[in-house]
């Protein structure tokens, strides 16, 4: 640390906007999201209407070494897609022992985690004031629920890395849907 600036220790986010001061940010349109969703059609007909943008996310990654620490500024814009919320494309760690954890900023929403040994899935709420804890080898997705944007930092070991392939190839084992207003998790294989 001696001689290190006050720029590499401090950074500024705006969970209202999604920036982060210096550091570049990814959209991610509803185009980009081809096979993440589990209605295709659905998919289809929103697009019809226009191109949304589903979500942004900022990194704060300074080149580092094995020790360091990233984070990520997540902005999910509320939306559906058939009964399925708007959300992210979720991954596995491409270093799968790499943990992380989300910090709930502004907004309603829940963290979709599958478990890469046994495929266990569970929804755990992401929002304001809570932490959610990412365990190594667990595919994540992060979901908004409610009304408004969801954002959320994710701090993770730097050398974690994003492993897409490995979950878009087959998917999330479930699916978070609105059934009767609220969030109801179902095994994508139980879908009609
Ligand atoms: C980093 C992390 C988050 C996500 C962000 C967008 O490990 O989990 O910063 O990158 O929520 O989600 P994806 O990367 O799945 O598009
Ligand atoms: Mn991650």
């Amino acid at each position: 640390m001696p001689g290190t600036s006050l720029d590499s220790l401090l950074s500024r986010f705006h969970p209202d906007t999604g920036a982060i001061d210096g550091a570049p940010t990814v959209t991610r349109r509803l185009s980009d999201l081809g096979g993440c969703f589990a209605d295709p059609s659905a998919w289809t007909a929103v697009l019809s209407k226009g191109d949304p943008i589903v979500y942004t996310v900022t990194a704060m990654e300074p080149a580092g070494d094995e020790g360091d620490l990233h984070y990520g500024l997540g902005r999910i814009m509320p939306g559906c897609v058939g009964a399925e919320y708007f959300m992210t494309k979720g991954h596995f760690h491409a270093w799968r022992p790499a943990g992380e954890f989300y910090f709930g900023l502004e907004g309603e929403g829940l963290m979709l985690l599958e478990d890469g040994a046994t495929g266990e899935s569970r929804i755990v709420p992401l929002r304001p004031h809570h932490a959610v804890y990412v365990p190594g080898n667990t595919a994540h997705r992060t979901i908004n629920t409610g009304s408004v944007p969801l954002a959320y930092l994710g701090v993770y070991p730097a050398r974690a890395g994003h492993d897409y392939a490995a979950i878009a190839t087959r998917n999330f084992r479930c699916v978070v849907i609105e059934q009767n207003g609220a969030p109801t998790m179902v095994q994508r294989k139980d879908l009609p």
